[in-house]
């Protein structure tokens, strides 16, 4: 049985650099307690060996009170820094570079007096986050539709969430051009997620079974999982690798794997171990077979 690791498979830069910030703090601090702003990834294991470690995660910076507070990569909006600040709490800021690069963007177009549209879903945090750089004053749009619900206006800068789809973009701004006297226009799509589906596209095309690991309610996983699918009929989705569908991948000769942007190495690594280890049980049971047919 041949393994294809999908390029890409796993965590994204962003997450990876809120976990180590996040494994440092856990490291260096002894005497205050630590809290993530929400749950710092979607991936239930994860969660629960940070709250093994003692970080738990808080939606009310009171409860952060004096203590150390991580913001995850999805970022937040500029008043909390400022909260933060009024409840003594120490900020380890584990927002990503990209997502930063947009926060900046929305509030230097806003200072300079353009309406800031971001392309983007309003109930995100990321995009919650960004809005609150420029006084929570963009529209936020998802679809063509939105559009509608903006006037003609002189001056707009438009910004995207970091994970929407360049079709979306183009769709989006096509239409605003019709909209503004000026539109500024910065693609903040972050390649990450693409490089991430093209890869699991690529693999599922070439294999018999194709797995994919991350948490069921993380929706670069599902999206990963929709795709595997379009390509190979055998794709399954898994937590853990003690979900991994045994009998079904038996008999195969080549299994796909990938995995989303919140799935940390040592679940992957276990999944492979239990393929390897699968492969092996069956020659053993093979061999042992030849030897009483002969
Ligand atoms: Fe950052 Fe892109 Fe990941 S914006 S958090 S590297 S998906």
């Amino acid at each position: 049985m041949k393994i294809i690791i999908a390029d890409n498979a796993g965590f994204c830069f962003g997450v990876k650099q809120a976990m180590n910030k996040t494994i440092n703090a856990i490291g260096n601090n002894n005497s205050k307690k630590i809290y993530t702003y929400g749950p710092l990834i979607h991936n239930n294991q994860v969660i629960k060996r940070l709250q093994c470690r003692g970080v738990f995660s808080v939606e009310n910076l009171e409860d952060a009170k004096d203590n150390i507070l991580i913001i995850r990569s999805h970022g937040v909006p500029l008043y909390i820094y400022d909260l933060a600040k009024n409840y003594n709490i120490e900020i380890i800021d584990a927002t990503c570079p990209f997502v930063r690069k947009v926060q900046k963007t929305a509030k230097e177009y806003y200072d300079k007096g353009y309406t800031i549209v971001i392309i983007g879903n309003p109930k995100h945090p990321e995009v919650i986050g960004i809005n609150g750089w420029c006084n929570n004053d963009a529209y936020i749009v998802q679809n063509v539709e939105d559009i509608d619900k903006i006037k003609h206006l002189d001056k707009i800068c438009v910004v995207a969430q970091t994970t929407i789809t360049l079709e979306l973009w183009n769709h989006i701004v096509e239409k605003l051009e019709k909209k503004a006297k000026s539109l500024e226009k910065f693609n903040t799509i972050c390649t990450a997620t693409r490089e991430r589906q093209e890869a699991c596209a690529d693999v599922a095309k070439k294999v018999d079974a194709m797995i994919v690991i991350g948490g069921f309610h993380s929706s670069n996983t599902q999206k990963l999982v929709q795709i595997g699918k379009m390509y190979c009929k055998n794709t399954y989705h898994i937590e853990t690798a003690e979900k991994l569908p045994i009998e079904e991948l038996k008999n195969l000769n080549k299994i796909g794997v990938t995995a989303g942007a919140s799935t940390p190495d040592w679940i992957i690594k276990e999944a492979i171990q239990k393929m390897n280890n699968m492969e092996h049980e069956n020659n053993e049971m093979m061999k042992m077979m030849e030897e009483i047919e002969s």
